[in-house]
């Protein structure tokens, strides 16, 4: 008895708190750790808010924490947050703003006669290589450059690795970076290269459309989705995982509240209808509906293999781009072509995994055993 309290003791230790209460009880006791994680909603729902509860989480631990921020510049992040009372003086954030909008909204901040006072703003740790991030030339490579430098120096200097990282938000990266067909695969690499440094990562992420398959959803670990609605003339925000692979969770949708000490779930109240949830709509069919979920299915499993050649150095480089293509055939709705080039860069994969020779021994620390993969 004793032994399976301290073995449970020790499941729940290994598990990442998000630092909201009910929410870390819907995940069974919070994240596994070292792996990415998707939050999603609408805009002003709630994601930066519950990215912040996760980071105070782990500064309150005394684990190191960054915040990487691409949507607002950190001196409006700090702002924005004024209203919290949290202490985010130990957080460190890398600015990866372009340069034209970071220098208008600080300006923009100071004008409008903020009642924060600037002199507390002086105390965040800011992090900005100016060199490698110009004018609106915000590109997924120079993003991937700054955190890599800053998690080198990081180490250097403290002798310990990020714990948790929070990207603000993909959506914005998106924007700025990606234009062009190759998108998926700097998606890709960038969700693996967040994957590979082994921190807990949540990846914010607005799901634009339900039709569109965001690559960073499919590699990612978990999605936890922030809803918000309007009844009324009310608001309404409620919590809901979509998915969190290697655990059981609570997949009832809860309702939260915003106020003066951040995010609450209200784990008793009564269960929300799934805002979220695709209402069938007229004109489409069940037999475009299975399609939709086989095609999904495929290219989560292909996302997986492809992890897998890269952690076994497999050449999958046209597999990659074939995949690009079967995904944008998804996103244009033409899912017989999805599905069909789907299968193909699964049956490819999988011949190729199967002559690869097994992977070289790894020479990074094993990983705790509690870890389910
Ligand atoms: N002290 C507070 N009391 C109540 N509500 C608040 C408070 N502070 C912020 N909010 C609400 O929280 C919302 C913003 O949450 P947050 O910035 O996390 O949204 P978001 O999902 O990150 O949005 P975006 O996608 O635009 O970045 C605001 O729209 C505001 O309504
Ligand atoms: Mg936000």
């Amino acid at each position: 008895m004793g032994r399976v309290v301290r073995a449970l003791g020790r499941l729940s230790m290994d598990r990442v708190k998000t630092g909201v209460v009910g929410l870390d009880t819907m995940l069974n006791g919070g994240l596994l750790p070292a792996r990415p994680y998707v939050i999603s909603g609408p805009t002003g729902s709630g994601k930066t808010i519950l990215a912040l509860h996760f980071l105070l989480e782990g500064l309150r631990q005394q684990e190191p924490c960054l915040l990487v921020t691409l949507d607002e510049p950190p001196i409006e992040v700090k702002a924005n947050m004024a209203t919290f009372s949290w202490n985010l003086d130990r957080l460190k954030i890398l600015d990866a703003t372009p340069d034209i909008r970071a220098h208008k909204r600080q300006r923009s901040v100071i004008d409008v006669g903020t009642s924060l006072d600037v002199r507390d703003m002086e105390d965040v740790t800011e992090i900005r290589q100016s060199s490698q991030i110009r004018a609106l030339e915000v590109t997924v490579h120079s993003v991937q450059k700054m955190i890599k430098q800053e998690f080198s120096h990081h180490l250097e200097r403290t002798k310990q690795r990020y714990k948790r990282i929070v990207i603000d938000s993909m959506t914005a990266l998106k924007m700025f970076a990606m234009q062009g067909q190759d998108s998926r695969i700097l998606i890709q690499s960038f969700v693996r290269f967040l994957a590979e440094l082994e921190a807990t990562t949540l990846i914010i992420s607005e799901r634009l459309n339900k039709k569109i398959l965001e690559t960073e959803f499919f590699l990612a670990r978990g999605e936890i989705r922030v809803n918000k609605w309007i009844d009324g003339s009310v608001i309404r925000r409620a919590i809901s995982i979509e998915k969190f692979r290697g655990s059981s969770f609570d997949d009832r949708m809860h309702p939260i509240s915003i106020g003066d000490n951040g995010m609450v779930v209200y784990l008793d109240a009564p269960a929300q209808t799934r805002v979220s949830t695709p209402a069938p709509k007229p004109g489409e069919s069940l037999l475009e509906t299975r399609l939709i979920d086989e095609v999904s299915n495929v290219i989560e499993s292909i996302m997986r293999q492809i992890e897998d050649a890269h952690r076994r150095q497999v050449p999958i480089r046209d597999i990659e781009v074939s995949l690009s293509r079967a995904m944008l055939a998804f996103q244009r709705r033409n899912y017989q072509k999805a599905i069909k080039l789907a299968l193909a860069c699964d049956s490819e994969l999988k011949e190729r995994l199967g002559k690869a020779p097994l992977p070289p021994p790894i020479s990074t620390p094993p990983r705790p055993p509690q870890v389910i993969r």
